[in-house]
């Protein structure tokens, strides 16, 4: 008995559980677990900061199926707490949010003004595939949900598929998004309840891509995207712009070091800019497992400055504090 309780300590001292939640480093592309030893289950996601916590919203995903949006919350990046479901499918057969379609991408922000908790993702319908290409839209008075589903449209007619949300520092809200057929990639300004797009909606540029993330830093706009090649990885691209309208001006590929040029096996999905910090963002990406999308992986790597512009550079283990001086 004795032997027995001594081994399973040591299972529990040395399993990728316990070593995530004691370390205060980050290594991309290993097994991320939550508080509870759980393996993370938020795909394609994004995160918001708010008094003090981080809150990792994602695709939650079974082997292949897309089973709603989860949220995490952390007040360090490093240990998540499991806060549930952010956004359920639905039970009624006939909703847009039903088994069997698709909820991808999701981003949550915050809107002071009607003090509601908004999230966008990119829908689409039970049994078409990917078809729909149509924005998402859900509601919360709480950064933990349960958000409430409200409506699907395509932003000001065109179609919507990968995506990400902005907030400007003048806390105007922004839709970026991957259109015909993902030629094209759109920026549609938000209304002032963020639940809808304003007219104000122009094309970025028409080279195919998708997975926008984006960073301001000294006034000007980074825009990081990845090609179209399904959950296979490929080549990213950085974009930047003094205005979010444009004009873009392509600079290149942001990334470094092995295997740089499929993006170190990994697709764009959110910058997240470090509070407090000058200039300290995180670029997050997935690492896509398509034979089980649920242990697809995720790449978290620090960005720096070169001659100004942002290059995300491969590094097996990182801290914070090893990454951002100031
Ligand atoms: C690439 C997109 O970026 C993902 O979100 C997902 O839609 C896959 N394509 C599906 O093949």
């Amino acid at each position: 008995m004795k032997k027995l309780l001594i081994l399973l300590a040591s299972i529990t001292l040395f399993s990728g559980s316990s070593v995530a939640q004691t370390t205060r480093e980050f290594t991309p592309g290993e097994r991320w677990y939550d508080e509870k030893g759980e393996l993370i289950n938020a795909h394609g996601g994004g995160l918001l900061y708010t008094k003090g916590t981080y809150y990792w919203y994602g695709e939650i995903r079974g082997t292949s199926a897309s089973e709603g949006v989860s949220v995490y919350s952390s007040k360090d990046l490093h240990h998540w707490k499991n806060q549930g479901v952010a956004l359920a499918k639905s039970k009624d057969p006939s909703s847009e949010i039903a088994v069997g379609g698709l909820m991808e991408r999701p981003k949550v922000i915050y809107n002071p003004k009607t003090k509601k908790y908004v999230m966008w993702f990119h829908l689409e319908l039970p049994g078409k595939g990917y078809d729909a290409a149509r924005a998402g839209v859900a509601i919360s008075d709480k950064a933990t949900g349960p958000f409430t589903y409200l409506k699907s449209f395509r932003p000001n007619g065109h179609m919507s598929r990968d995506m990400t949300l902005y907030v400007d520092d003048d806390g105007s809200a922004y839709h970026v998004y991957s259109a015909r057929d993902n030629y094209d990639l759109r920026i549609a300004k938000l209304s002032d309840d963020f639940l809808s797009v304003t007219t104000q909606d122009s094309l970025l540029f028409s080279n195919h891509r998708e997975a926008p993330a984006l960073l301001k830093k000294d006034g000007k706009y980074y825009l990081i995207t990845s090609g179209c090649t399904g959950w296979k990885p490929n080549q990213a691209s950085l974009h930047v712009s003094e205005s979010l309208f444009g004009p873009w001006k392509l600079l290149g590929d942001p990334m470094k070091g092995p295997n740089a040029k499929l993006t170190f096996d990994g697709q764009s999905t959110y910058i997240q800019a470090i509070p407090g910090k000058k200039d300290a963002f995180i670029f997050i990406a997935d690492r896509w497992n398509p034979k089980d999308l649920k242990d697809s992986r995720y790449l978290w790597l620090p960005i720096r400055f070169e001659g100004g512009q942002p290059v995300v550079e491969w590094v097996d283990r990182w801290s914070i504090k090893s990454a951002f001086h100031n």
